[in-house]
């Protein structure tokens, strides 16, 4: 049995979309099962007791990002060892290090979890999805950031969800960590150019200093500490560390990852 956690999220829907009547959804709410169509446990990653794993079974590790994240994540890997799990396929990021930036720190804990529980394992580490677009751009057609000129290998997450996929359904590999990314690393003025092409209105890129970034997040909403981790982490991806492309996808799924602009055609430039 494949059981997909996180299965409402970008990654996630497309995963159940891929996998067809193979799954076994993981959704903190009984309509979210409902919706998504098919079979599917309520469970809660906060509640490793409550994720339905057995011997054999492959599970897809993945949720968004919340305090208590690699504690959580760490006592279901436990879990998914103590059961006998086949495979777990996860979903961190590229480069994540001990002692970096929000994601990039929490990923790296959770992913050495993993390795040293010996429970095989593959490990997709992604870029920036280009689902990260939608409601970037104000009314005043302006999207805002702190990356410089710096260039980002973005990847459509459906792409990120056909590997998992694939890694799900083929017999259990060696283990390893698949760094993904698009086809193209464009710069940010790049980005705006097409999504002036895809919305068929102006949009330019507003580059700002980290501080200002931050501040520009906080009045968005987000807390002051997580704003000012976010502006500082668009400064150093702008340095270039997301600035090269894999050809890990198209190894994998024989055929290129989709592109910025297949992506803006598909969802309007909107949505997932
Ligand atoms: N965004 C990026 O550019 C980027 C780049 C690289 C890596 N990543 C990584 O990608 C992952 C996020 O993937 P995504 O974009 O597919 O996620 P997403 O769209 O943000 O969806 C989050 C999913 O996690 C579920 N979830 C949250 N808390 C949960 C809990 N306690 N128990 C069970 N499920 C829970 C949500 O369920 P509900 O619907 O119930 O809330 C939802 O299904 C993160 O690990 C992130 O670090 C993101």
């Amino acid at each position: 049995m494949i059981i997909v956690t996180g299965a409402t999220g970008s990654i996630g829907r497309a995963l159940i979309e891929e996998l067809g009547g193979a799954a076994r959804a993981v959704v903190r709410r009984a309509e979210q099962g409902e919706e998504l169509g098919c079979d599917y446990v309520v469970g809660d990653l906060e509640r490793p007791e409550s994720i339905p794993v057995g011997p054999g079974d492959r599970l897809f590790l993945n949720r968004g990002l919340w305090p208590g994240f690699v504690r959580a994540h760490q006592a279901v890997i436990d879990r998914a060892a103590a059961a006998g799990v086949a495979q777990v396929v996860t979903v961190s990021v590229r480069g994540a290090t001990p002692g970096g930036l929000l994601g990039f720190d929490m990923h790296a804990r959770a992913d050495a979890h993993l390795k040293a529980s010996g429970v095989p394992w593959s490990i997709l580490a992604p870029v920036g999805y280009m689902q990260n677009f939608a409601g970037e751009v104000d009314e005043e057609g302006r999207m805002f950031g702190s990356y410089g000129k710096g260039r980002v290998g973005y990847i459509d997450a459906r792409d990120v969800a056909a590997v998992a996929a694939a890694l799900l359904t083929r017999p259990v590999g060696a283990d390893a960590t698949y760094e993904l990314t698009g086809p193209q690393a464009p710069t940010h003025d790049e980005v705006a150019a097409e999504l002036t092409r895809a919305l068929g209105r102006p949009v330019r890129y507003v580059d700002l200093p980290v501080a200002e970034a931050a501040a520009h997040l906080e009045r968005r909403g987000m807390p002051a500490g997580t704003a000012r981790d976010l502006a500082a982490l668009m400064a150093q991806i702008g340095d270039g560390r997301w600035a090269d492309t894999t050809t890990t996808v198209a190894g994998i799924l024989g055929r290129p990852p989709r592109s910025l602009r297949e992506f803006l055609a598909r969802t309007g430039a909107v949505a997932g």
